[in-house]
């Protein structure tokens, strides 16, 4: 079976990457491999693991670009001479341009600390506290144009309990991320995961 290329987009500390790189190493995610970690802020955490991993970890400024689609270019040049196939956003703060998103339709998946489509853009875990909530999670999705709304691949529930803090829940929610997200990316290698307008369907 062939191996599938993988590139990682991160802006923070990594603990997602993490967990893919781990589920690699140990057999379960077969046939795949992290190729390039590509930060859009300088000195991430993330990109130390990467390279602690053997894994070629870059730095794209997107300071130096004039707009969104010429910043976006440089991330596909780098996508390309890696011959990648998947594009996985583990925190990786920024909404994804037209051009990237063209590119990769379909082969991009992102993670997200709350139950979709409730709660979506920045601090889902604190806004879904805010909200009083009793339960809230995690959505893996593929990416679409817009902010968090693309096809939910899987979910997991997290309970808020009564002397929860934002922090405490965010990393029960964590916790379930690093289950989550390596399962879909184990399920898409395998070819199992079939997009079917709004829905995917899970061919285990
Ligand atoms: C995670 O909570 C993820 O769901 C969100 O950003 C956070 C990234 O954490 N998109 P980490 O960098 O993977 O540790």
């Amino acid at each position: 079976m062939n191996i599938t290329n993988i590139a990682v987009l991160v802006s923070g500390r990594g603990s997602n990457l993490q967990s893919i790189i781990d589920n690699i190493e140990n057999g379960t995610i077969p046939h795949a491999s992290v190729k390039v970690v590509i930060s859009d802020v300088d000195g991430t955490y993330a990109l130390k693991r990467a390279q602690q991993h053997g894994i070629e970890a870059v730095f794209v400024d997107p300071n130096k670009y004039d707009n969104k689609t010429s910043f976006e270019n440089e991330i596909l040049r780098i996508l390309a001479a890696h011959d990648i196939e998947l594009v996985l956003l583990a925190g990786y703060m920024r909404v994804v341009g037209a051009n990237l998103l063209e590119t990769f339709k379909g082969r991009i998946i992102n993670i997200h600390p709350a139950l979709l489509p409730s709660f979506p853009g920045l601090h889902g875990q604190q806004q879904a506290f805010d909200h009083g909530v009793k339960v809230s999670g995690c959505t893996v999705h593929f990416v679409d144009e817009g902010v968090d709304t693309g096809p939910i691949i899987i979910q997991r529930c997290v309970p808020v309990l009564e002397d929860d803090t934002a922090d405490v829940l965010a990393d029960r929610i964590l916790e379930q991320e690093h289950k989550i997200f390596p399962e879909a990316v184990r399920l898409f290698v395998q070819g199992k995961l079939i997009i079917k307008g709004r829905k995917v369907e899970i061919a285990d």
